[in-house]
């Protein structure tokens, strides 16, 4: 495997290693629900006006990527880049149980196409977070018909993936359970969105979303020529000699089976953001003084540490970083987080670890879920009211370490 490196020009104070591999996917990603605007059929919608504490705000229009995405891809393109991740929206293609909107499906072939056209591989995710609110309300993914419905949409979404290289199919199967808990009114739910506990999935939820995953893989493969795989979302997780058992057990409950789960698939998609630190007494708070990001601790290392875990414990399953990034509306932290995590991720890379690509969350200012429009992860700024999107320095910064790195192997 080719995992040389290049030192980026781009770089000042510290030493910036950018993955030269020819082919290296290097992109930014999305999902529908947070900058599409105005997906009443799902759940998410329903949860945002339904009164609940735990919702900063509702997301309304969102940035109106639904009707803004020629220009948001003509931006990305013009970074340079070479791939762009998406997920289409469940409750748009099938806002009733069983009817079909063929013109929503339309709207994604032509995103696709438009990918396409650009010289963006288009990364496709088919389920992120949101759900059809009629699939939510007889019981999500606990309901005995969930993954037959699942492969029904998929099956239904063909058309939509012609010339789709990489298709996700569910994105972070971990978080689901507590996300039912959440739509559920479940107190233990919120507490995870306040920095608690997250209710552990149990096993009837993880066998669903495996067998989901898998019903769906085997169409893609049967109907299509894409490479097939999930993203799970990691933690760097850390930990003294006491500590081990602690993150052992974390480690198991919300990480194993999802990644044990990727064994044989085309890819695994790994999604990391932070590391979580175990002692003899469980996860340690961050101490005073630690470098934070606007939500959570600043630690670009993290990514490559992931990566060797996801490695290891998928036996070997080439990766895709399908989300990387970090909130915050100090672009120049954007900028620090960007040179380390890919660093990282490249020190990974040397050590044998088979990445493909790199897709930086977010490419757009987004809705971020409970908390609303607060926290910042994107590379484009989008005014809320005119929809004028602007370029921040980090994506400059990103479209410099891209072309050091395609300069060694000019992509296609
Ligand atoms: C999710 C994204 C989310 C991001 C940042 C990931 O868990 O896939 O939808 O915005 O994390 O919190």
């Amino acid at each position: 495997m080719d995992s040389s490196a290049t030192t980026s020009s781009a770089e000042s104070a510290h030493k910036v290693l950018v993955p030269s591999r020819e082919g290296f996917l290097w992109g930014a990603a999305t999902a529908a629900h947070q900058v599409e605007g105005n997906n009443i059929a799902n759940d998410w919608w329903h949860l945002e006006h339904s009164g609940s504490e735990v919702i900063a705000e509702p997301s309304g229009d969102a940035a109106d990527h639904f009707h803004r995405w020629p220009e948001d891809l003509d931006l990305l393109a013009s970074l340079g880049l070479n791939a762009y991740r998406f997920s289409l929206e469940w409750s748009r293609i099938e806002p009733e149980k069983g009817f079909f909107s063929n013109a929503a499906i339309e709207h994604y072939r032509k995103m696709v196409a438009g990918c396409l056209v650009r010289g963006l591989a288009p990364i496709v995710t088919l389920h992120h977070v949101t759900l059809p609110l009629w699939f939510r309300r007889q019981g999500g993914w606990s309901s005995p018909e969930a993954a037959e419905l699942f492969a029904r949409f998929t099956t239904k979404v063909l058309p939509a993936l012609e010339g789709v290289e990489w298709v996700c199919t569910i994105n972070e199967p971990g978080m689901q359970p507590m996300i039912s808990r959440l739509h559920a009114g479940d107190p233990e739910a919120l507490k995870a969105w306040t920095g608690g506990g997250m209710p552990v999935p149990t096993p009837r939820e993880i066998d669903e979303l495996i067998s989901a995953h898998h019903s769906a893989t085997e169409i893609l493969h049967a109907e299509t020529d894409a490479k097939v795989g999930w993203t799970v979302s990691i933690a760097d997780l850390q930990y003294d000699d006491a500590g081990r058992v602690h993150a052992d057990a974390w480690f198991e409950k919300y990480e194993g089976p999802f990644l044990r789960a990727s064994r044989g698939d085309d890819f695994i998609g790994i999604q990391n953001y932070f590391r979580t630190v175990f002692d003899k007494d469980g996860v340690v708070p961050l101490p005073s003084g630690a470098r934070m990001t606007d939500i959570w601790e600043f630690y670009p290392e993290a990514l490559g540490n992931s990566l060797r875990v996801a490695w290891e414990t998928t036996d070997h399953t080439p990766i895709l970083v399908t989300e990387n990034g970090i909130p915050t509306n100090d672009d120049t932290l954007r900028v620090e987080f960007m040179d380390r995590a890919l660093t990282s991720l490249t020190g990974a890379m040397n050590d044998g670890v088979d990445v493909r690509g790199y897709l930086h969350w977010s490419a757009l200012d987004n809705f971020e879920w409970a908390l609303g429009y607060g926290p910042r992860f994107g590379l484009i700024e989008v005014d809320p009211v005119t929809f004028e999107r602007r370029l921040k320095p980090s994506a400059h910064h990103y479209a410099a370490l891209v072309t050091q790195a395609t300069s060694v192997h000019p992509q296609l």
